[in-house]
């Protein structure tokens, strides 16, 4: 039998607490300790979560133990590479948050520290363990839609309010542009589903809603206007609850890439942060045929749990439509992330590495990165740099 594995959460906010319980709940591991730099705060996700490991505000003194197999790194996405090399550098396995960092730079200097130690580094893409994102993939790589020449996604991200203007996530010294903290998962996905990486890309975009002229300070419940506003916050338990309209606010809400990938593949991903609804829509077009998915989506009136792929040809065969189990949200991300972690957990056991995760982290945000720069820069191609030498 395998021993169980031990393992650290460095910053045990919403996600961290979250991932701490799909360790436990895997049956392979045990959480033996965490760090969060405001532990009140992480004391409440874990009451929520019913976790109970010891908590400190010491990152060097967590990766000390010399027991800890490995560590979770769930802070804020400006400090993922900082915390991640720590991890690596202590001779952890590391898996680490997307996106993987928040600049092209850093995600490079994660790679080369990775070979340097050569330790395994994980980012934590769970879409790619989706049913239906891997159905996608095995569609389009049996070659069933012929050549691969186009993808169009669109993200309708309700709740971007509360999710993203309310807290560290508006601010682009934190996450540099919601183009890294939530549309790295939609560019990996085209990546992974095509098996091809983005060679340069162009991006419209600007902040059409959220943000403005309130007070820094200036919190929901303190607020006049908090019965009235469509984005006030008053749920005590939320501790997103900075005014959304609020000055400091400067990263976008509105965004549209084009991406010209290897073989030509041509693709385009837009992202909304004030749509009525939430869910995501992905299409692949190839010479033979397309694909079309229709995923889970909350509305206005309530949660639609559907996730459906439907497979057209040109030749006229028969449409295919491909069903996927109804989506528990207590699953997180539609049981995706238990399985994510448990295929960690596996890989940290048997001591494999996976090496081209990390660089498939590293494409998705060059292109989140090259993206913003563009629609903030005149609007000019930017061209992905190399990946570095390791
Ligand atoms: N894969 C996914 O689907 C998914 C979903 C949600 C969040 N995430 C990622 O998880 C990360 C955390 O997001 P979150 O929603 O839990 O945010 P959060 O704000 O709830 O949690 C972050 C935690 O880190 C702590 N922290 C802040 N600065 C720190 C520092 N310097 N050192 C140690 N701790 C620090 C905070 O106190 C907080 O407890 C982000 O990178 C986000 O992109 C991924």
């Amino acid at each position: 039998m395998q021993k169980q594995l031990r393992i650290g959460i460095v910053g045990v906010g919403n996600r961290g607490a979250c991932l701490a319980r799909n360790v436990l709940d895997s049956g392979l591991a045990t959480v033996v300790g965490g760090m969060d730099a405001f532990p009140e705060q992480a004391r409440k996700f874990m009451q929520y979560h019913k976790l109970d490991f010891p908590l400190s505000t010491s990152r060097d003194a967590l990766l000390a133990d010399r027991l800890l197999d490995g560590v979770i790194v769930a802070t804020p996405d400006d400090c993922h590479a900082a915390d991640a090399c720590a991890a690596l550098r202590a001779g952890k396995a590391v898996f680490c948050e997307k996106p993987m960092a928040i600049s092209i730079e850093d995600c490079d200097a994660m790679l080369r520290t990775q070979s340097e130690t050569g330790g395994a580094l994980r980012i934590g893409f769970n879409l790619r363990f989706h049913p239906m994102i891997r159905a996608m993939r095995e569609i389009v790589q049996a070659g069933e839609l012929g050549r691969l020449t186009a993808v169009w996604v669109r993200h309708f991200v309700g709740h971007g309010g509360n999710f993203y203007f309310q807290d560290w996530h508006s601010l682009k010294e934190r996450a540099n542009s919601l183009l890294l903290q939530k549309a790295t998962h939609d560019f990996d996905v085209i990546h992974f589903v095509s098996g091809r990486f983005t060679r340069r890309v162009v991006a419209l975009g600007g902040r059409a809603y959220y943000g403005g002229d309130r007070p820094n300070d200036l919190t929901c419940p303190a607020c006049d206007e908090r019965f009235t506003c469509p984005e006030a916050m008053l749920d005590s338990d939320n501790y997103r609850r900075q005014c959304a309209f609020r000055k400091e606010i400067d990263i976008e809400d509105n965004e549209m890439v084009m991406m010209e990938m290897e073989d030509g593949i041509l693709a385009n991903y837009s992202q909304c942060q004030f749509t009525p609804d939430y869910h995501r829509s992905y299409v692949f077009i190839g010479t033979q045929g397309r694909l079309e998915t229709f995923m889970t989506q909350h509305r206005r009136g309530g949660w639609q749990r559907e996730d459906r792929l439907e497979v057209l040809y040109r030749d006229l065969r028969p449409a295919k439509t491909y069903h996927f189990p109804a989506v528990n949200a207590a699953e997180g991300h539609g049981g995706a992330d238990p399985l994510m972690v448990r295929d960690w957990l596996r890989c940290v056991q048997t001591g494999e590495t996976d090496r081209d995760n990390p660089i498939a982290g590293r494409q998705s945000v060059a292109v989140g990165c090259l993206a913003a720069r563009s629609l903030r820069g005149g609007n000019a191609w930017e061209k992905l740099p190399r990946l570095p030498a390791t």
